[in-house]
Formats: structure tokens, C-alpha cells, sequence
């Protein structure tokens, strides 16, 4: 029998804390998952009672929740929660946490930038708070503010917590889709046959949202783009779908597969965009905590080659974006056109599948048929399958966090990444940062709501291919 758990949270009156993980302990708490003896301590600096607290916390409910709000479940929610005020670099102040006993479990989620992590670390440790029970950390994106930070980080986390006490997180992992594309991969024989360059001609990976940077211009301002999803969920998304089948489903033979794929991707060309031009009220320039000559990507157009026999010479894009004119991530398999095809004359539509991960969930797949008719036609069709359109699939799905934190408090840690992934992904972005300086890469400007700056299409002229929308249309060829 597990013990009782107290869940502490470092920087609980932030972006993060209201916009996710209390949403998240919400879901659970309706879904009857969050124990009675579960204690939650929201760390804050401001002056606040717990019911001044969650009287903020409760819109982000209301608004977060994918169930109804019910105001009994809310009750039973809030019942759990304390509001701490304490300063993070102050060791006194960890004295209010050294209050701890054998017969409970602790489990700290550090939603702050990783700047205070090595402090919150250390006082938890000097202040005695460590001494009994046992105390594991949830870390959130970005470990680490450059390659070298990230190492240092690692090395003081790992004196103070054994690896298996150490979870980092990345949401997309907890993402149903993203789950998926491992099953669809390896449980079809149709799709992993043909999952080489002999018949791929492309891989794209796209990420687009509408959203600008919203109240975080000083985290934003030094992660950009690239930091903030490429290092990351891109690069997790372009890891599942590229990487050889696992010896067996335990994270450790995962988490392997991906490293080794993750070793061979070079950069090839990339393009960096930032959203508002000159005088454009909503430009990023314009955020608050913002510099008004800032340099900062907000849109990142990335092409990747793969230094390996399977996948040599296939081009992959991965693009991702702040206010674009769609929110939609997902991955598109281009194959190419059948060699010696009658039909090839016609430059019939090429089959593509395509894996929506948000907000529509599904599998599509794009493929010639003969159009019904006295005229020989071709006509592209589609297979759909909508997992999100099944109403009792939308309730089974959890949201990223609630999934996360179910599975910290229940201490698997399938869904969390090692330090080996967070390390090559350090080197990865330190590698673009090197591509961006050796091919003079200059920050281009785009309209808010548009599809990113034009250069970025332009480029994908030479391949004689487009970004593909997240929503294909059909099209019909005559013989
Ligand atoms: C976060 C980034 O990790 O992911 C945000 O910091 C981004 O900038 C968010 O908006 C996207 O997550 P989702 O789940 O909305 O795709």
C-alpha cells in the first residue's frame, strides 16, 4: 500500500499552475482518482489566505475542465488544497517544509524557470526537509537555460535525488495521439512495410497555434521557438515517428530507440519568423517584457536530414508557430509516386497519411480511387478515422497534465523523460544555434494570423512540395 502523498508546488500563483496543473488535479478530483489524504501545498510569494487563493484558482476551473464544473466536486477539490506563502531563495523559509514524517510520501513540481531549480533543490535539502519520507521532484520544461546550465543542473539534482525520484516532464507525452503513433506504427504491417525511403518522399511535422506568447515575455524572450517546442515536443514527435521498434514497451528500451534516432538528425535549412510587422499593435515586439528590437523567434521552419540507410535522402520539415491562422498539430507521410504507375502521367495526388494529434484526433489516409462514372477519372479520397468524433473517446481521453500527474502520484514513470534525451536534446539545440550563426540565418517578420513568414513555402518549392493543411481536400484527375 502506497502511503499518503502531500504534492508541493513551486510557483503556484503562475501561467502554469492556473492554466494546467490545477485544471488537471480538478479532472482527477472529478474522475474520483485524487485520494482524501492527498495534500496540496501551492507555494507562493504573495500575500494570500488558501481561500483568497482559490478563489483565483476557481475560473481556471470552471474554464479548464473538460467535465461540467460541479460545485461538490469542486468542495471535495478545494478541501485539499493550502496556500503557502515563502520565498524560493530564502532557506528560512524552507523551515514551514522541513515539517515532514515517515508515513507520508512527498512528491515537489518545480513549475518555475529552471533558474531557481539548483536554489529550491538546495534549501529543500539544508533545511532538513528531506530527512524523512520519501521526496521525489516533477521538473518542468526547460531544464536548463543553455547545453552547459543544463549539465551543471543535472549534476546538483542528481546529489540531492536518486534518478528514479527525478521526473521530467514533457506534456506532449502525455498527449493520446502521440501516444498512438508507436501503436499504428508497429501494430500494421501496411505502414511499418513501407516506412523507409524507398517509399516515403517526405515526412512534415507541424505544430501551429493561434496563441501569441500571453503573460510570459520573460521566459519567452530567452527560450524562443526553438527552446520552448523544437528542443522539445518536436523533436519527441520526430522521434516516435522516425525511430526503430523497441525491444519492448519499458520506458529505458523507448527512451533508447529515440536516442539512437535522435544522434543522426542534421540540420539542413531553417528559417526563424517572429510575428508583427513594424507598427503591427500585436507584434511580439509589443508583448509586455518584451525588447523593442528583441531578435526572439516566435516561428521556426526546420529542415532535418537523417544520417541513417533507412531514412537517407528523405527530406523532414518540422515548422511550429505563435499566432498562425490555425491552431493544429500533426504529422503528414508524403509516399512516393508508384515507379512504372500508368497513372503516373496524370501526377495523381501522392498518398499521404496524416496522424492529428490536436485538436482533432484522428488517422487519414489519402489515396487514388477511380471515380464512379462513365468518364475514367482519378479522384483522390480519404479514410477517415476521427478518434475524436466518438463522444465516449473525449471523455476517456485524459488532458496531458491530468494523465502526468496521475502517473507521478502514482509513481510510473513511463511518460517522463531520462537525462540522456534532455542531454542530447541540449546538444541538438546548441547544434542550431551554431547552423543559425554558419549560414547567417536572419529573423524574418509575418503577419499575425497568417501561415508564417513566405519564405518558408517558397523553400518547399525546390522539393516540389507545400505545407499540407491540417485539413486535405479531395481532388478529381481525368485520363
Ligand atoms: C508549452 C509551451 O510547452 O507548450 C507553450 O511552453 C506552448 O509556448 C504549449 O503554447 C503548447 O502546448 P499544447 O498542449 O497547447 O500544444
Amino acid at each position: 500500500m502506497s502511503k499518503p502523498l502531500t504534492f508541493t508546488i513551486f510557483g503556484s500563483t503562475g501561467d502554469l499552475t492556473y492554466r494546467k496543473l490545477l485544471p488537471a488535479l480538478y479532472q482527477l478530483q472529478t474522475r474520483d482518482l485524487l485520494p482524501d489524504d492527498l495534500a496540496v501545498r501551492c507555494i507562493g510569494r504573495r500575500n494570500l489566505t488558501t481561500e483568497a487563493y482559490l478563489e483565483t484558482a476557481k475560473p481556471w476551473l470552471v474554464k479548464g475542465s473538460r467535465f461540467p464544473f460541479v460545485e461538490s466536486v469542486y468542495e471535495r477539490f478545494a478541501k485539499h488544497i493550502t496556500y503557502v506563502e515563502m520565498s524560493l531563495t530564502d532557506a528560512a523559509d524552507f523551515k514551514v517544509l522541513a515539517q515532514t514524517e515517515t508515513e507520508r510520501d512527498y512528491l515537489y513540481y518545480f513549475a518555475v524557470a529552471p533558474e531557481f531549480f539548483e536554489t529550491i533543490a538546495q534549501n529543500l535539502k539544508s533545511s532538513g526537509a528531506l530527512n524523512q519520507g520519501q521526496h521525489r521532484i516533477i521538473l518542468e520544461k526547460p531544464f536548463g537555460i543553455d547545453e552547459t546550465h543544463a549539465r551543471h543542473l543535472n549534476q546538483v539534482l542528481s546529489g540531492i535525488f536518486k534518478e528514479e525520484n527525478i521526473y521530467r516532464i514533457d506534456h506532449y507525452l502525455g498527449k493520446e495521439m502521440i501516444q498512438n503513433i508507436l501503436t499504428i506504427r508497429f501494430a500494421n504491417r501496411l505502414f511499418e512495410g513501407i516506412w523507409n525511403k524507398d517509399y516515403i518522399q517526405e515526412i512534415q511535422i507541424t505544430a501551429s497555434e493561434t496563441i501569441g506568447i500571453e503573460n510570459r515575455g520573460s521566459y519567452y524572450e530567452q527560450a524562443g521557438a526553438i527552446q520552448d517546442m523544437v528542443q522539445n515536443h518536436l523533436l519527441q514527435l520526430l522521434s516516435y515517428v522516425l525511430m526503430d521498434q523497441p525491444d519492448d514497451f519499458s520506458p529505458e528500451a523507448v527512451q533508447s530507440r529515440q536516442v539512437e534516432l535522435l544522434k543522426k538528425i542534421r540540420p539542413a535549412h531553417l528559417i526563424l519568423g517572429q510575428y508583427g510587422e513594424n507598427g503591427d499593435l500585436k507584434a511580439y515586439r509589443e508583448e509586455a517584457k518584451v525588447a523593442k528590437d528583441s531578435q526572439t523567434e516566435t516561428y521556426v521552419s526546420l529542415h532535418l536530414e537523417v544520417d541513417d540507410p533507412r531514412f537517407k535522402g528523405v527530406p523532414i520539415f518540422l515548422r511550429t508557430g505563435k499566432r498562425l491562422d490555425q491552431r493544429a498539430t500533426y504529422i503528414s507521410v508524403i509516399f512516393k509516386p508508384t515507379k512504372g504507375s500508368l497513372f503516373n502521367d496524370l501526377h495523381p495526388q501522392r498518398e499521404m497519411l496524416i496522424i492529428k494529434i490536436q485538436p482533432d484526433e484522428g488517422v487519414y489516409f489519402r489515396f487514388n480511387a477511380k471515380k464512379p462514372g462513365i468518364a475514367h477519372q482519378v479522384s483522390t479520397v480519404m479514410m477517415n478515422f476521427c478518434q475524436s468524433c466518438i463522444y465516449e473517446n473525449r471523455i476517456n481521453t485524459p488532458e496531458a497534465y491530468e494523465r502526468l500527474l496521475n502517473d507521478a502520484f502514482i509513481q510510473d514513470r513511463t511518460l517522463f523523460t531520462n537525462w540522456e534525451m534532455v542531454d542530447l536534446t541540449w546538444s541538438f539545440a546548441s547544434q542550431l544555434a551554431q547552423f543559425q550563426i554558419d549560414h547567417q540565418v536572419n529573423l524574418e517578420f509575418y503577419s499575425s494570423e497568417s501561415k508564417g513568414p513566405e519564405s518558408a513555402d517558397r523553400y518547399l518549392d525546390a522539393f516540389d512540395s507545400a505545407w499540407i493543411p491540417a485539413d486535405i481536400t479531395e481532388e478529381v484527375f481525368t485520363l
